[in-house]
This record gives C-alpha cells, structure tokens and sequence, in this order.
C-alpha cells in the first residue's frame, strides 16, 4: 500500500526511491498525517503550478494542518499581517512581484556576477586548506548567499554583520516556539532591522545601488513602507539556504559521480549542469498550494481548502519526462524541471542563483583537482525534509590542493 513518510531515516538518507515508489503506486496520494496531497508525477505537478486560480499560494485558503503551521509561522515572524510574496496571490502578488522584477535588472545581475566572484576567491582563501578537511557546505555554500543579502539589502561593509545577525534572528523565529525572552530578542532584530532598511529606503545611509534601493525607486504601484521591507527581508532570506544547498548537494553529486566530475572541467558552459544539479537534488523539495476550489487531478478528486504538495523533487525524476532519471548527468539538458517552480511564483532570484552557483563550481574545480568526499564520512542530515539538506559536506584536501 501506498505511504508516505519524510521522517523515515531511508527517505531522509535518500528519499528518492521512495519517491518513485509512491509515484508508480499512488501519484496523487492522500497523506493523512500531513493532511495534505502529495502529487509525484510531473504532469500534476506542473498542471498545479500553472493554475493559481484553483491551486492558491495564500495559506488562508487552508482549512487543514499544512496551512495552520504556515500562518503560525508567519505570525511567529512578527511582521504582522504584512502580505508576503511567496503567499499571497492576485492583485497583491502582483504588486509585490512587479517591484522585485524591476528590480532584478540584468545590470544588477552583471553587477552581482562580480561581486560574487570576488565573495567566492575570498571565502576559498580564508577557508580552503591543505591540512584539515574543507566542509563545502558550511564554510562555503552558506556563507556566499549571506555575503550576497548584505550586498542585497545596501549594507555598508561596517553594518553586514549586524544587519544579517538581525535577519537571521528574524528568521529564526519560523522554526522554534518563542520563549519570552526570545520573543524580545526577535521583536528587537525585528526593530533594529526594519529601522536600517528604512534609512537606506529613504537614502539616508547604505548603497544607492542595492537591490533594497532599487525597489524604492521602482515605479508602478507603490508599495508602503512596511510592504517593501518585509519584501526585502523575503527576497534576501529565499535566496539563503536555498542557494546554499545547491551548492552543497551539488558538491556530493559531483563526488559520487567522478566520471561527471571529469566532464564538468572539460565543459565551457556549466550552466546546464547547474540545472541538472537542481533537478537531480532539489534544496526545496516540494511547494504547497492551497484550493480555490474542488478540482480532480489523475481521477482523484480534491476538495476546496485542502493542502496540496507538489513535489517537485519526485516530479524532476519522472521517467515520462526525463529519460534515466537516476543518472545524473551533467549534460543532460534537464531545464524543464521544477526546482525553481513555474508559473507566477516562479524563482524570482534564478538568475542570481545561478551566477552565484556557477562561480562557485568554477573555484572549487580550480582549486582542487578532485572533488571527493572525506571516507566513511555520516552526513548530519537534518529532519525538515522539505529542505534537502547534508548538514555538511567535508571534502578531502592535502595533495587534491592545488599550488
Ligand atoms: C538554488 C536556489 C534557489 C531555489 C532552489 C529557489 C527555489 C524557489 C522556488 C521553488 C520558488 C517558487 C515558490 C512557489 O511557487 O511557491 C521560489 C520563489 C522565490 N524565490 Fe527562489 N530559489 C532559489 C534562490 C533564490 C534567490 C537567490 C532569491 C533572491 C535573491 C530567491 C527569491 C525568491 C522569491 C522572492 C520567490 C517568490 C517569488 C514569488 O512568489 O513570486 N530565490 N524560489
């Protein structure tokens, strides 16, 4: 019989046969547990994806547990009832989405691609040695994104630290249940945070370039103060742990493949293997939606307010669309999958992750001569399954270290 459970340590070691398991059996399934529908196959997963009207991304429209967390968390994040990009839906998602897309220029993406660079250069230097093991994950992958919000946000060099201790504070209190003394402490970062990005909004301190800066000044529907900085916070925090575990599942695939290993270095171009890391290891493994409406997907009928989880990382390895798709192969030119999701809501940062992506593989191949894992090595893979995550990636260096 058809199951599915993320928190088994098989699936969080490797969940994918499991995956192609239940999308065999059941690829549009009933999870009771999660009270949600899990959909597996590629077809249902886009078909959702591209209909907002029915599949809605605000977690009002949830009646069952799936959006009953995601509204907790959201109040736990204490910015209210602020409308945030990622859930809510036509007109306001509009208005959000507009601002960031004018801002996400392709000169801010030129600027961003050396700014990235020399983050990358800097971090391998303070970081990459030949007498201890180098762990890609967490001295590397997650601390380039968090360079790049510093950057985002038009933090002077001096305020970096402190703005990213804020928006980490802040973020943090999506996943625990606050205690009152971190409830001060969060509403603190919270003010502290919201007070700097209103003074570089206002141009009265930071970069008159930054992406922040840019939304300011963008035209078409204004959005209010308070609007325009819970999106910069949204902006700047998708783009963390997501890009970081690109980078870092995208390490492990590279060493448990050398053959594709070998074939990256010889490749001119490493974008198509940046999109086949995506499909084959997705860091956001599904995205909920919510129904408008009842709808039938392969023949099962879903009700009004349910939760609906299109699994992306199952749909990536359907066999209808992607041939072998347990080969990763970084030549395969995969950029249908949906790691970055479709439609409206589609990854507005793409471009950024990318570039952030590609300068990264590019070093790291530079400088090491093989990429392989350090022996026998038990990777601390956390429980929150929708983010698929090593928890380190510790890579082999002395004589693999090159000059
Ligand atoms: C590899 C890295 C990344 C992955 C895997 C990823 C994944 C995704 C996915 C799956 C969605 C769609 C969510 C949905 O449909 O509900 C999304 C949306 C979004 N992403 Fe990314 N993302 C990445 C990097 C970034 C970066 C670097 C930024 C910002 C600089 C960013 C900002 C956003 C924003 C603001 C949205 C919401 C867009 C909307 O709702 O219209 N992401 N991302």
């Amino acid at each position: 019989m058809a199951y599915f459970n993320p928190m088994r340590p098989s699936y969080i070691a490797d969940p994918y046969p499991a995956l192609a398991r239940l999308r065999a059996e059941a690829p549009v399934f009933f999870s009771e547990p999660h009270e949600a529908w899990i959909v597996t196959s590629y077809t249902e997963c886009l078909a959702i994806l591209q209909d907002q009207g029915t599949f809605a991304s605000d977690p009002e429209r949830s009646t069952g547990r799936v959006g009953e967390r995601i509204r907790g968390q959201r109040a736990s994040q204490l910015l209210g009832d602020t409308p945030r990009i990622g859930q809510s839906d036509a007109p306001i998602h509009g208005r959000l989405r507009g601002t960031v897309a004018a801002a996400f220029t392709p000169r801010y993406i030129e600027g961003a691609r050396a700014f990235v660079g020399g983050e990358v250069e800097a971090l391998l230097d303070a970081h990459l040695r030949s007498d201890e093991p180098f762990d890609a994950l967490n001295d590397f992958a997650a601390l380039l994104p968090r360079a790049v919000i510093g950057e985002q946000v038009g933090a002077l060099e001096a305020d970096r630290v402190q703005v990213l201790e804020w928006a980490m504070a802040l973020m943090q209190t999506a996943h625990a249940d606050l205690t009152p003394a971190r409830r001060t402490e969060a509403e603190a970062a919270r003010d502290g945070l919201l007070g700097y990005l209103g003074r570089v909004a206002r141009g009265e301190t930071g970069d008159p370039d930054s992406l922040l800066t840019r939304m300011a000044r963008a035209e078409g529907d204004r959005l209010t103060t308070e609007e325009l900085l819970a999106l910069t916070i949204d902006v700047a925090l998708a783009g963390n742990d997501t890009t970081a575990n690109l980078i870092g599942n995208g390490v492990l695939a590279l060493a448990a493949n050398p053959e594709e290993e070998t074939r990256l270095r010889a490749a001119e171009d490493y974008s198509t293997a940046v999109d086949e890391m995506l499909r084959y290891d997705p860091p956001q493994q599904a995205i909920a939606r919510f129904t408008t409406r009842a709808s039938t997907l392969r023949g099962r009928r879903i009700p009004t307010g349910a939760t609906v989880l299109a699994h992306v990382a199952a749909a990536n390895r359907d066999p209808a669309v992607f041939p072998d798709p347990d080969r990763f192969d970084v030549a395969r030119h995969g950029e249908r999958h949906l790691s970055l999701g479709m439609g409206v809501h589609y990854c507005v940062g793409a471009p950024l992750a990318k570039v952030e992506a590609e300068a990264a593989f590019r070093a790291l191949l530079a400088r090491l001569t093989s990429i392989r894992l350090v022996p026998r090595v038990v990777l601390p893979r956390g429980p929150d399954w929708m983010l698929r995550s090593a928890g380190a990636v510790p890579l082999q260096t002395g004589e693999l270290l090159r000059g």
